[in-house]
């Protein structure tokens, strides 16, 4: 009942801002809230208290954000209410949350209570308190925090939910290749900024990057090339050096796990029937010519894709069988983009396929290929997305599209009821460069600053209302050729991933760059605290 008393507060009156105030720095901005005076102080003698069991690792877990705060650990209850001073986390099913991610947070003097009506918003209240402690809380070793730091926490009133309920970050895994440690730290960062989903793009021309039992050549022969282009593209000047990688299937449920516990879900990437050199230079036998090719050693766009073959498909649904055992996402992405036509055009096997099938041209084949993947996978439970090329030659009938070339797959998808993840290459493209700058590190091209992507719009003015609902959400995509270290990822990511994360949760009436500038500021310290390389050209 406080919990309505208070919804009922923040409808009628609006939202009440306090981002004048120095102490209040979140991001994304919150739905509402209201600065009171007072704060709670974080000392010894608090404890965590949780309602029900579901919440016991959300507790263990922001004991362990605490850790520098009293590197003993805080004793932590099963107990719904008491007079302890202490931070209380309550599930609360009271359906006037009016979204399933929603949170509330109060702080008063004695004690800091989040509540939600699932373990998620928890999570994100959780994410918001972290960020009105003071920025040293990031630091994971108490001996580096300063001793004078006081862990206060000003006394105000949120209430909070996301505007999009698809809220992705993207990573390439295939160009180059970044360790298990790398890849939880990413997704460390995007739970901080309240994103839920993570787009691990797994396989492509230049390696495959996942352990697939019942084809060891993936990984003993596509995860490796012998050489890597240096520099921009067409230099024709490589390093000679042999590379790749792979996670093991330990690896993978190891990164699964530890996403969800922060509420991200793990969407693999498995492209087909192009970008799939690599697994064809293992398996020669899935290309319709059965010849000999190396694993790509530049970057690009290739002519050797999937035969659409009753072998091939029989290794889809293999590969795809044990994709779906490590991952409990129901989303598969299937790729689709950029896949030439032109062996199919040239393959007996093909045309024979075409004419089988009463398809007018190889764009049909296409739509035939992904149609039958994506009947495979619906037969499993589970959703595809593919790239938005798949409007080509027909649209599957349950598939999600990824819009990436602009916004125009987007809108058509929306306009034919399909569901629509907007990734537009102009704004959501963190490989781009950021500034302009004779000193930036190379990039593939372009130009994307932090504040084009802060001025995103997802849901585009073409659309109806009702076409607007397919738009699930968007995402921000880190294609990795010129990125070889993690270093290097942080950089081309932060601060862009901070930016989109407001266009992604804070309603677009709220939005407003120069105050979101403002609130960046205490981003860049919480960055430096946590080792992230982040660019700093938006820095004071
Ligand atoms: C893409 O950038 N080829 C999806």
């Amino acid at each position: 009942m406080r919990f309505s008393l208070h919804l009922v507060l923040f409808l009628t009156t609006g939202s009440v801002w306090a981002f004048q105030s120095p102490e209040v720095s979140v991001i994304p901005k919150p739905v509402a809230m209201e600065l009171k005076n007072g704060a709670f102080t974080i000392n010894d003698d608090i404890s965590i208290f949780y309602s029900v069991d579901s919440l016991e690792p959300i507790a263990s877990y922001l004991n362990d954000l605490l850790f520098v705060t009293n590197w003993k650990g805080y004793n932590i209850y099963h107990e719904t209410r008491s007079e302890a001073k202490g931070i209380y986390l309550q599930l609360n099913d009271d359906s006037e949350f009016v979204h399933d991610e929603a949170y509330e947070l109060r702080v008063t003097g004695d004690r800091i209570e989040i509540e939600a009506q699932s373990p998620a918003g928890i999570f994100y209240g959780i994410q918001t308190l972290r960020q009105l402690l003071p920025e040293q809380i990031e630091h994971t070793d108490p001996s580096l925090v300063t001793r004078d730091v006081v862990w206060k926490v000003p006394a105000i009133e949120i209430y909070d939910y996301p505007r999009f309920q698809y809220r992705g970050m993207h990573l390439d895994v295939a160009r180059h290749f970044f360790p298990v440690e790398f890849v939880k730290k990413y997704i460390d960062l995007i739970a901080m900024y309240k994103y839920n989903r993570f787009h691990w793009h797994l396989t492509e021309d230049q390696g495959w990057r996942i352990e697939i039992k019942q084809y060891p050549l993936l990984t003993e022969v596509a995860a490796w090339r012998d050489s890597t282009l240096i520099g921009n593209y067409g230099t024709g000047q490589y390093d000679g050096i042999r590379y790749g990688g792979y996670y093991t299937q330990d690896e993978i449920r190891e990164i699964v796990a530890y996403a969800n516990e922060r509420f991200v879900t793990v969407i693999p990437e498995i492209e087909l029937p192009g970008h799939s050199t690599a697994a064809i230079a293992a398996y020669p036998e899935l290309g319709c010519f059965n010849q000999e090719i190396d694993v790509a050693t530049t970057w690009g766009v290739f002519y050797d894709i999937y035969c659409p073959k009753e072998e091939t498909f029989e290794f889809l649904e293999n590969v795809l069988d044990e994709v779906m055992e490590l991952f409990p996402s129901t989303y598969i992405h299937i790729g689709g983009d950029e896949a030439p036509k032109k062996q199919w055009e040239e393959s007996d096997v093909a045309q024979e396929v075409i004419r089988r099938e009463g398809l007018a041209d190889e764009h049909e084949l296409q739509s035939y290929f992904v149609t039958r993947i994506e009947r495979y996978l619906n037969s499993h439970g589970r959703q595809i997305i593919g790239w938005d090329e798949i409007l080509e030659g027909g649209l599957a009938p349950r598939a999600t599209v990824m819009s990436w070339r602009g916004e125009q797959g987007g809108i058509a998808a929306a306009k034919m009821n399909h569901d629509v993840i907007m990734t537009p290459n102009d704004t959501n493209y963190f490989d781009h460069y950021q500034a302009e700058n004779d000193t930036e590190p190379i990039a593939i091209c372009c130009l994307t600053t932090l504040e084009d992507v802060y001025a995103y719009e997802p849901v585009p003015a073409e659309l109806s209302e009702e076409e607007a609902k397919y738009v699930l959400g968007a995402q921000g995509n880190v294609w990795t050729e010129y990125m070889h270290t993690g270093a290097k990822v942080e950089y081309m990511a932060f601060p862009r991933v901070i930016g989109l994360s407001e266009v992604l949760w804070t309603p677009k009436s709220d939005k407003e760059w120069d105050d979101f500038l403002i609130r960046l500021q205490p981003q860049f310290s919480r960055m430096d605290y946590l080792t992230v390389n982040a660019a700093q050209h938006y820095r004071d």
